[in-house]
């Protein structure tokens, strides 16, 4: 009798199984229709961490140790998990996992803003069709990158993540990373959208922007990059723009993402679990991460209350259903967790040696023949900074230091001044009692040591025994916190003491420096540079950081990289920095005495973006105002000259084209810049803006290539936000090829014939 009713049940059990449709790549509207309503809101809430919905969802959750979420699985519907992990500069994953009898390192790659300092789109997706391999064999469906917020302010302690100040590099540079990724068959998450930019207060803080900045400036990078690389996923962000949640902003969510822009994958939200979850969803923020049971609640109690509609849960649930399709994890793919990370770390250190930035090499310092002794200064020789802190950092095997990198080239180092920062450091460690190399979450960052002084008879010494001197000013910046004025952005005292002793003394011996900067973002240097006869770029370049250092050290590499942001005089100097929460003061003192005004806000839980579009070089350049370095500026140890360009109207907007030739004595690889100067109709007008760029390949001395540029009429434009608008005035413009946003080499006319415009949404409408 028992076993008579066991096997009714089963009967029934596998009828209904049959029954059930299970997923398919086209039976969407049938799997959607087969849901109850907690599955649907399941499939929409994340489930890390969380318990699986008892009798809703099964499966798997935390399949990939170190992950940062996942989606919920439904089994009865053959709906599987997916894994989303960061983050920018590789994959992020525990490295270790108990009783599994191998390691899971990830390559650490070099940090976006390195990346974009390349202005090679190829290049850029040559790394992260490597960082897109180690997501598909480490079992992961998506990574939570790129980063393309707007270097608003030098400040924010995310911008090492982020690309630049212009949404022209940054929307085709995140383009061609999501480009990259996505050849694999994995998905991308372009974040954080939209107007993240700052770390303090950064869940709750409200950025105040014009409709016309948003759409030319914070927007522009979204757009460029959805249109030219249609990522899997968008993550919301945290913040609020213009008073709302952007993760609850049907303006920026559908309006503007999807009936502007034509998207058609799903967003995200950033990991937080805010209130209005019923909002979010009817926003069209279709997945909540890392996702709890409270908010599939709120979703089931608001269809059934009728406060949000079936038919907006049902549109994401087939937004999602739409993702989980093209997953490896729906595909079955079987990965190996043994991705090859010898390749790859030769991609992160080809990717790092050809993004670097050379800012200045007088009397030709540089390349170095690389036998030299070097007497080599800076804690950060030692704890090189190999990438930020924060959902960002990478569990990487290894970091080749300055130390090791330069051995490698073949240099020979004073082990004298070595032993002195390792004795320190091993001293600090111990006192601080700091982290060794623990997982997941308390990974989030390196330990990052504070200088130690040097004394000036020592440095004496050295300069007689050594050849020349190699100082590393090093920088750590991270999630979770902006950076200071103070200390910071500007030069320590000991950092500044060290760069006058190095210089004195062994420029008395007519020997030369070198300085390095290490740094995750943008630092003063107006008042030092001077000190130095070069000054070497790294960023943060990843694990085989200072091994691309020394590729640029002694030339193995030709520097081609160039700034994706200006380097200004003064922190003051940016108009952001009246309406970014630091607690600068010293804007008062002579040497910063430019007679702009003290920092409005402090800690508030706004951010006035009164300075509109005048961000970065749009705004030094339309008023003149000097900087240390400008946007676009890197040298080369070559030289190039530029032909006379061409640019030809064609329907829709021009085709230009220069000739590049190789002047110099070495090969060497040089980035044009157009910039279009637009006529002084309607609008007001940046001076100049980059409309394209390019890079031309390997030239040898004497070699030429002709780089091709398209520019369309809708690119020309700028936002009429009274009209509601995108509109390109009729009339002459200057199209201007620079080497730098401050050094045009030549220039050529473009006549618009006719004015256009474009429509959109109703967004943002005041
Ligand atoms: C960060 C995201 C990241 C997420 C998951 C958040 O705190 O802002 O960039 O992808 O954590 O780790």
């Amino acid at each position: 009798m028992k076993k008579t009713i066991i096997s009714i049940a089963a009967a029934l059990c596998t009828v209904t199984m049959f029954a059930q449709p299970q997923l398919k790549k086209d039976n969407l509207n049938e799997v959607l229709k087969a849901m109850t309503l907690e599955e649907k809101a399941a499939l929409c809430v994340g489930g890390a961490r969380a318990a699986i919905v008892e009798g809703v969802t099964s499966g798997l959750v935390n399949e990939v140790p170190g992950a940062a979420g996942n989606t919920r699985p439904i089994a009865r519907l053959g709906i599987p998990n997916t894994v989303l992990a960061d983050g920018p500069a590789g994959l992020r994953i525990n490295p270790t996992r108990e009783g599994a009898g191998q390691t899971f390192y990830c390559t650490g790659f070099p940090v976006g803003t390195l990346l974009a300092s390349s202005w090679d789109v190829a290049l850029v997706q040559k790394v992260t069709e490597a960082m897109g391999n180690e997501v598909l064999e480490y079992g992961v469906d998506v990574l939570l990158a790129p980063g393309t917020n707007i270097h608003r302010n030098p400040l924010c302690g995310r911008n090492f993540e982020y690309f630049s100040e212009d949404p022209i590099l940054s929307g085709n540079i995140a383009a061609a990373y999501i480009n990259g990724i996505q050849a694999n068959g994995v998905g991308t998450s372009l974040k954080h959208y939209a107007a993240n930019n700052q770390e303090t207060n950064r869940n709750e803080d409200d950025a105040i922007v014009s409709a016309r900045a948003l759409r030319e400036i914070y927007l522009k990078t979204f757009e460029i990059a959805i249109k030219k690389a249609d990522p899997w996923t968008v993550m919301s962000s945290y913040n609020k723009l213009n008073g709302e949640y952007t993760q609850q902003s049907e303006d920026l969510l559908t309006k503007v993402l999807r009936e502007d822009w034509g998207y058609k994958g799903i967003v995200m939200t950033d990991w937080g679990n805010k209130q209005g979850t019923v909002k979010a969803v009817h926003a069209q923020n279709d997945l909540m991460e890392p996702g709890n049971q409270n908010e599939i609640d709120r979703i089931v109690a608001a269809v059934k209350d009728g406060t949000l509609s079936e038919a907006d849960l049902d549109r994401n649930v087939l937004n999602m259903l739409t993702y989980i399709v093209k997953t490896p994890h729906f595909n079955n793919y079987k990965y190996s967790n043994k991705p090859d990370l010898a390749a790859h770390a030769k991609v992160a250190r080809e990717g790092a040696a050809e993004s670097i930035v050379l800012l200045k090499n007088d009397g030709a310092a540089l390349p170095m023949a690389g036998n030299e002794s070097v007497a080599l200064y800076g804690i950060g020789a030692i704890d090189f900074v190999a990438g930020g802190t924060g959902s960002g950092n990478v569990n990487k095997a290894y970091v080749v230091n300055m130390v090791d990198g330069l051995k490698n080239a073949g240099f020979k180092l004073d082990q004298a001044i070595i032993d002195y920062y390792q004795s320190y450091i091993a001293f600090d460690k111990a006192s601080k009692k700091l982290a060794g190399t623990a997982q997941g979450w308390s990974t989030w960052g390196g330990t990052k040591y504070s200088e130690i002084a040097v004394p000036a008879n020592a440095v004496a010494s050295h300069a007689k025994a050594n050849d020349a001197a190699i100082i590393v000013i090093g920088r750590n910046a991270g999630e979770g916190a902006d950076r200071k004025v103070i200390d910071d952005f500007e030069l320590t005292d000991i950092e500044r003491n060290l760069i006058s002793n190095v210089s004195r003394e062994f420029h008395a011996l007519g020997k030369k420096v070198v300085v390095v900067l290490n740094i995750g973002g943008v630092i003063e240097t107006a008042s030092w540079k001077h000190l130095a006869d070069a000054i070497v770029l790294p960023w943060s370049p990843g694990q085989e950081g200072a091994n691309a250092v020394a590729d640029i050290l002694v030339g193995k590499v030709n520097p081609s990289g160039k700034l994706p942001m200006t380097f200004p005089i003064s922190y003051i100097d940016h108009p952001s920095s009246a309406n970014f929460p630091s607690n600068y003061t010293r804007n008062t003192t002579p040497m910063f005495g430019w007679g702009r005004p003290a920092p409005k806000q402090k800690d508030v839980d706004f951010t006035n973006y009164e300075e509109g579009i005048w961000v970065g070089y749009r705004f030094f350049e339309t008023n003149a105002v000097e900087v240390s370095y400008p946007f676009g500026f890197g040298l080369s140890y070559t030289s190039f000259a530029y032909s006379k360009p061409v640019v030809k109207a064609g329907k829709d907007g021009f085709t230009a084209t220069v000739t590049v030739t190789n002047t110099g004595k070495v090969a060497g690889k040089e980035v044009v810049e157009l910039y279009v100067s637009a006529p002084a109709a309607g609008l007001e007008k940046p001076e100049k803006e980059l409309k394209a760029f390019a890079k031309t390949g390997l030239l040898q001395p004497g070699q030429s290539e002709t780089l091709t540029f398209e520019v369309s009429a809708y690119e020309l434009a700028s936002f009429n936000e009274n009209a509601n608008c995108w509109e390109t005035a009729a009339g002459a413009y200057t199209v201007k090829f620079g080497a730098s946003v401050a050094d045009i080499r030549a220039t050529a006319a473009y006549k618009q014939a006719k004015a256009q415009t474009w429509a959109v949404s109703n967004a943002f409408v005041k």
